[in-house]
């Protein structure tokens, strides 16, 4: 080909998704197979949602409201913010996409942990700029090593809370101590896809260090705990000077109208977002006891997945899995080989999965 393409572009390894359902089902000819490889909601999006997006279909010829209106004046009450301190986006990636387009330049360097959610090291190598890869220390963000990589070339840090896939979270009094030391020029970026499912006396106080001027953005997403991963809406909360910078990068209609009505719808959802949020703790616990008994050790986590050591190599075993209709994540790209990443499911799931869990694993001699 004689088209030049530049080397961080041809050097990118694409997003690996989570296995789709139909490919599997088209693949090995089998029907009624379940996914607990994504971190959706597994009990379904806000019946709400759903019923607001029915009633909006009719109006798709329009273009959709490109500032988000009605739902950013309903989350900054909700959150207690000022509309001008949100920015939306398509799915809280496209957030990521923003913060990166705007502050960073090529050759500046960003901030990541390994392994942590894969999305802003790709941004980066698209921007132009360069990784700078702390790993996780005993399954946790690396904070002071994190300092030590600060130089004056940084531009961002990037910390999933709770971290994907370990599912550990950073101590507020931590964190605290760690922006203390963080220089003013450089952003931290929080990224709180899954923070619903961390207890509140657990989380970092996001709004109050933004509010105090402090140079700390937060990624929520409407993907997790309000079920809606198929209509891609996410959220950053930040200084308004900094939103106003993200505003200038985005597309004027990036949201579209479906996702801003059943958002909307979503948020006032309570019943379905509790109702998300206690039964995901209560499976948890039982999942965990169960596979223990298989002599498996899963992983303490704060959110709606987490990781299990399955006594013998992961990949064989997910490739093992999915021929019996059992799509989980292998860990091996994250770097552990030993280990799988499963999403909480219905009971229903939860049985089916620690049944052909024993199953392959027997069938491959793991202890
Ligand atoms: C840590 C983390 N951040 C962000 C995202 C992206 O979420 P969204 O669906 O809002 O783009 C995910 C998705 O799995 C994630 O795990």
């Amino acid at each position: 080909m004689k088209v030049q393409v530049p080397d961080h572009i041809r050097t990118l390894v694409p997003y690996p998704p989570g296995k789709p359902l139909e490919e599997l089902e088209r693949e090995y000819g089998i029907s009624g197979s379940i996914k607990l490889a994504s971190n959706e909601n597994s009990w379904g999006p806000s019946p709400k949602a759903v019923a607001a997006i029915s009633r909006a279909l009719a109006g798709l010829h329009r273009y959709p409201d490109g500032s988000c209106y009605y739902l950013n004046q309903a989350l900054a009450d909700r959150l207690g913010m000022q509309p001008e301190q949100i920015v939306f986006g398509n799915g809280s990636n496209e957030v990521i996409g923003f913060l990166v387009t705007a502050f960073l330049r090529p050759g500046e360097e960003v901030i990541t942990s390994h392994p942590s959610f894969l999305m802003y090291q790709k941004f980066v190598q698209i921007q132009g700029g360069v990784n700078r890869v702390v790993p996780l220390k005993n399954m946790r963000h690396d904070l002071e090593q994190i300092l030590v990589e600060i130089s004056k070339k940084t531009r961002l840090i990037f910390l999933d809370n709770p971290n994907n896939p370990t599912g550990s979270i950073i101590d507020p009094a931590e964190f605290d101590a760690f922006l203390e030391q963080v220089p003013e020029q450089v952003i931290v970026v929080l990224d709180e896809a899954y923070v619903d499912f961390v207890s509140p006396e657990q989380r970092i106080d996001v709004i109050s260090y933004i509010n105090s001027a402090r140079q700390v953005v937060s990624l929520r997403t409407f993907s997790k705990a309000y079920g809606l991963s198929g209509l891609r809406l996410g959220f950053g909360i930040m200084a308004a000077e900094l939103a106003d910078y993200l505003h200038r990068v985005r597309q004027p209609f990036n949201v579209n109208s479906l996702a801003q009505i059943g958002g909307l719808a979503a948020l006032a959802d309570e019943e379905h977002y509790q109702n998300t949020l206690n039964q995901t703790r209560e499976q948890r616990e039982r999942l965990m006891a169960e596979v223990t008994e298989l002599g498996c050790k899963p992983i303490a986590s704060h959110t709606n997945f987490f990781l299990i050591d399955v006594g013998g190599n992961g990949k064989a075993l997910y490739e093992n899995m999915l021929t019996k209709g059992v799509i989980v994540r292998p860990m091996q790209a994250y770097g552990y080989p030993d280990y799988i990443r499963i999403t909480i499911g219905i009971p229903e799931e939860n049985e089916r999965f620690v049944t052909v869990l024993a199953a392959a694993r027997q069938e491959l001699g793991y202890e």
